[in-house]
């Protein structure tokens, strides 16, 4: 992998400073020396997100995300440490020097380079193949779907041929088959050695990425032949779980609100008709990458299919967004299967309508109970009321619940005071579980308590020793190094972390912490450790901190020493001569300890 040296980086660094980065994604309030908000990478409700202007460093106390700044644009912007340099780059005016390439990488780039060609030329060709008058059939089913000239254009819609016309093509242009193959839009038949297009006989759409580079295709069938879609399988320049069909286009749109989609046609459906912000997910439930790609949007709207797959994928894509804070809402459609087929039906006024009154998500938890139940059944209707209470109570604020229960009250016929009653009993019943469950865990904790508490006093001697290592003096590392050896730190990560400085020190001194490591624990451990402040700016501070913490370290190594001792007296098979030396240094041990 091509780096960029350590010079450029730091100066990229340090034009760019952490508070008006992190600023730009996420609102933040001073608190002492520092600025604390809600944490982009995680749900929470009260800050525990804190960017340090001294230190220039984020760490978020919730979920323990942390790093600097280019750390923060490389998680916030789902991207690579290199491309976040990149980004920072030319937020500061940094002219960054070109990278030279290894062979290896080099013929990769090249490869991905003809793939691009290859992909821009094949949706051409499919296109303009479409417009061919013997490619009559397509174009009777382009027309069936009504889809206008525009829309063809819009996502390079095109048909494909029958046999190898999209190889003969490549061919001619010069591709050689090594970069023709790699685009997996033609096979090599294993059994002839023959090739042939990837797809045939289909209605084609382009897949373009955000940079408005074509990366893939789908392609489908024109009768009802199964599979119904052909999409293109992963390739160099392509990675189904990390692209959104159309966000290029969405993403110019200007709005706070996003559809998220299942299909091709639901898409462009929309998109015809007025409607972009929409994005399709391909048929799949959204992945992480997926998620985070609708980063900027406030809103997003899940509008997959009424059947059960598309219920499915509902329920999976909630679970990611809702770790990824979005403000949820589920589409709710009637008189169609698809938003395609909706607006087709009742036009692009109806469906915005129905994304303006699609339902949070605790109306939709509702509305699932409510369809599995027969409210006209006395102990189904039972069965409603707990559940529903149940939902109510997760709902964190008091005004919501009001308005929540007065909606489902109407909308459910039950009256306002039968949920209240069962709220309360559910309250009730929940506080008194808590006191037992207190209780339990207090009796069961008892035992070990005192190790864990052991255990942590020792990880948080060890963090104060690392970071007093990060202030960077060699003094200090000195004295630390003739008491505490690396394998000392019990805590692995602090392990980790001790082994590199102290490699570091050795060399000179510690350039910049965060370079020197790569994943992400430890970085999120040393900012976890700059983070909690242990008032040790001072030099008579530190000092008494070392002091104090060398002889903890050294009173434990006394211990273990002790105990190892007297084990080893207690076997029977020791000369006269060794255990008189072990008796001499067990005394001496004693003496120290006793200072
Ligand atoms: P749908 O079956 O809902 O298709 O699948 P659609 O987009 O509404 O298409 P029409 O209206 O029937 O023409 C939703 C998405 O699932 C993926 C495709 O991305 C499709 O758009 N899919 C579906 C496949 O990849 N393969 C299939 O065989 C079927
Ligand atoms: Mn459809």
């Amino acid at each position: 992998m091509l780096k960029y040296n350590n010079e450029i980086i730091d100066e990229v660094r340090n034009s760019n400073n952490i508070l008006d980065v992190v600023s730009q994604y996420v609102i933040l309030k001073r608190s002492g020396r520092n600025y604390s908000g809600l944490c982009p990478f995680h749900k929470e409700k009260s800050p525990s997100f804190y960017v340090s202007p001294d230190k220039q460093i984020f760490h978020c106390f919730g979920c323990g995300e942390g790093g600097d700044v280019l750390g923060f644009i490389r998680k916030i912007e789902n991207i690579s440490f290199k491309e976040a340099i990149e980004t920072l780059a030319e937020r500061a005016n940094i002219k960054l020097p070109i990278l030279v390439n290894s062979e290896k990488d080099e013929k990769i780039q090249k490869l991905k380079s003809k793939i691009y060609q290859i992909n821009e030329i094949a949706s051409e060709f499919y296109q303009k193949n479409l417009l061919n008058p013997n490619s009559k059939i397509a174009q009777d089913y382009v027309k069936k779907r009504k889809m206008d000239m525009y829309t063809l254009k819009t996502f390079g819609i095109g048909f494909a041929g029958n046999f190898d016309e999209l190889y003969q093509e490549l061919k001619k242009r010069e591709f050689n088959d090594e970069e023709i193959l790699a685009s997996k839009l033609v096979l090599k038949s294993e059994k002839t050695g023959k090739m042939y297009d990837a797809f045939r006989n289909r209605l084609m759409f382009t897949i373009k990425d955000i940079k408005d580079r074509v990366i893939a295709f789908g392609g489908r069938a024109l009768d009802d032949s199964k599979p119904k879609y052909i999409n293109s399988p992963d390739t160099l320049v392509y990675n189904k779980g990390r692209h959104l069909f159309a966000m290029n286009i969405a993403k110019r749109c200007g709005e706070k609100t996003i559809m998220l989609v299942e299909g091709y046609m639901d898409t462009i459906s929309l998109h015809q008709r007025g409607v972009h912000n929409v994005v399709a997910s391909l048929g799949t439930a959204l992945t992480e990458h997926q998620g985070r790609l609708l980063n900027g949007f406030e809103k997003v709207i899940i509008g997959y299919d009424s059947d059960s797959a598309g219920q499915g994928a509902t329920a999976r894509s909630l679970e990611i967004l809702q770790t990824l804070r979005f403000d949820i809402r589920i589409l709710q459609l009637t008189g169609a299967k698809d938003p395609d087929e909706y607006i087709v039906k009742y036009g692009s006024g109806q469906i915005k309508k129905a994304m303006e009154n699609s339902i949070s998500l605790v109306e939709f938890k509702v509305k699932k109970l409510k369809e599995s139940l027969d409210l006209d059944n006395v102990s189904d209707k039972i069965k409603f009321l707990n559940e529903l209470s149940k939902i109510i109570l997760q709902v964190e604020n008091d005004i919501e619940k009001e308005i929540y229960i007065s909606k489902f009250s109407e909308q459910y016929k039950v009256s306002k005071e039968s949920i209240y009653a069962q709220l309360n009993k559910l309250q009730y019943a929940m506080n008194q579980g808590n006191k037992i469950l207190e209780k339990t865990n207090a009796i069961k904790r008892n035992p070990s308590k005192e190790k864990q508490e052991n255990l942590e006093k020792e990880t948080s001697r060890e963090n104060l020793i690392i970071s007093i290592l990060l202030n960077n003096n060699k003094d200090d590392f000195e004295k630390i190094r003739n008491v505490i050896n690396i394998e000392d730190f019990k805590n692995e990560k602090n392990r980790k972390i001790a082994e590199k400085l102290y490699e570091q020190f050795e060399k000179g001194n510690i350039n910049n912490v965060m370079d020197l490591f790569e994943e992400d624990e430890i970085i999120n451990h040393i900012t976890y450790i700059m983070s909690i402040d242990f008032q040790i700016a001072d030099t008579q501070k530190t000092k008494k901190a070392i002091e104090d913490v060398s002889s903890k370290f050294e009173t434990e190594k006394l211990h273990d020493r002790k105990s190892e001792i007297l084990k080893k007296l207690a076997s029977s098979n020791l000369s006269s001569e060794e255990s008189s030396e072990l008796m001499n240094e067990l005394n001496s041990i004693n003496m120290r300890l006793k200072k």
